[in-house]
């Protein structure tokens, strides 16, 4: 098939060429460092199928726009899918892909960087140390072990992260409208929401965005919160609401803050804009807390996870040319 990979990266290709290569080079790879929008997706016309990211743009016009160019398959290179309109490619008969189960130890583990980076300040001695301060006023941190960590979402991820953090000797306490029952064995202890806001010292999210969780943390939930508590969110940026998370640490509500996303990331993430002025000021404003750690969606990016990814969209799109069915389609649920 010929695939128009959107959105990709030197680390894309190699990872994709590779997983192609093993299935005998059987898809034609074009690799484009565009974003997917209305004003790109013309780059898609003569390809079968095409293969995107999380920032690219999958909402209706577009989607329209690559049925008229004759797309068939939407191979996303990513669990979420809250960026694509599934009615829209349903009612355009193209099918949509994702990679489900990529690696969640990747995740689970930059989560737990960030808590441990954070907690112990780390970010803040490395620049100490270097230029010859080595005061520790302002880095004390405080004991993991006994600590009571709220996960929000107990899918694969939250699982992991909920395992490593029993070996901490935490006390997990976790909040699902599905119950991960394995994890009851390891004392995962299940509460309503706006108890396990109260409870935990530290709050990491591991749901997806839906219209549900669509800022799920916003001024209400950050007033359950226990004084000083540690928010991470490695999940989707607007699973937060980031102007009152703003306001929750100027006040001192929350102690310190980790995020791999951000609700206007696209804008951002992915590029090296370092010769560039800052346009957005909310995430400006971000930068200015010593107390937030803040990382360009990179939680997937090891190399077992890249690898398992580009493996399973290869996949998919050899199942998708061979019988009509991607290897890992994104059911009937609906976001929109
Ligand atoms: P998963 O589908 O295995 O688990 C998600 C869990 O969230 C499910 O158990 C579901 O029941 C639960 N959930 C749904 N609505 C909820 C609600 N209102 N409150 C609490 N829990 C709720 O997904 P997985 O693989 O664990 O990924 C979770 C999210 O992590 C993804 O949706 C994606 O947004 C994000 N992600 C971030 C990455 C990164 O690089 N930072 C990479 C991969 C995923």
């Amino acid at each position: 098939m010929e695939i128009a990979v959107f959105s990709s990266r030197s680390y894309d290709r190699s990872f994709l060429e590779a997983a192609n290569a093993k299935g005998g080079n059987r898809h034609h790879l074009q690799f484009l460092e565009a974003t997917l929008t209305l004003q790109t997706v013309s780059l898609a016309a003569g390809s079968d199928a095409i293969c995107c990211f999380v920032n690219d743009s999958l909402d209706r016009p577009v989607v329209e726009a690559l049925s008229r160019l004759g797309v068939r398959l939407i191979a996303l290179r990513s669990a979420g899918f809250n960026h694509v309109d599934l009615q829209a490619a349903e009612s355009a008969g193209i099918r949509v892909a994702r990679v489900p189960a990529y690696s969640p130890e990747a995740i689970a583990e930059h989560t737990l960087a960030l808590i441990l980076c954070l907690n112990r300040k780390i970010h803040r001695a490395y620049v100490r140390v270097r230029e010859g301060n080595f005061a520790l006023d302002g880095l004390l941190g405080f004991n993991l072990c006994a600590r009571t960590v709220g996960i929000v979402g107990t899918g694969k991820i939250g699982a992991a992260l909920s395992k490593i953090l029993s070996g901490f000797g935490c006390r997990v306490v976790a909040h699902d409208p599905v119950p991960n029952p394995s994890l009851a064995d390891m004392g995962v202890e299940y509460l309503p929401l706006d108890d396990l806001l109260g409870a935990a010292d530290i709050i990491s999210l591991h749901c997806p965005l839906t219209p549900d969780t669509h800022h799920m943390i916003d001024k209400a939930a950050l007033g359950r919160v226990r004084n000083g508590v540690m928010l991470i969110n490695t999940s989707r940026g607007a699973v937060i609401d980031t102007r009152a998370v703003i306001e929750g640490l100027k006040s001192g509500k929350i102690g310190s803050l980790g995020l791999d996303v951000y609700e206007e990331e696209g804008d951002l993430f992915f590029r090296d804009l370092s010769g560039q002025m800052l346009q957005d000021d909310v995430f400006a404003r971000l930068l200015t807390f010593p107390n937030v750690l803040i990382t360009g969606h990179q939680g997937f990016f090891t190399q077992e996870a890249l690898e398992a990814i580009a493996d399973v969209t290869i996949e998919n799109a050899s199942s998708f040319e061979t019988c009509g069915r991607a290897a890992y389609p994104v059911g009937t649920e609906r976001l929109a």
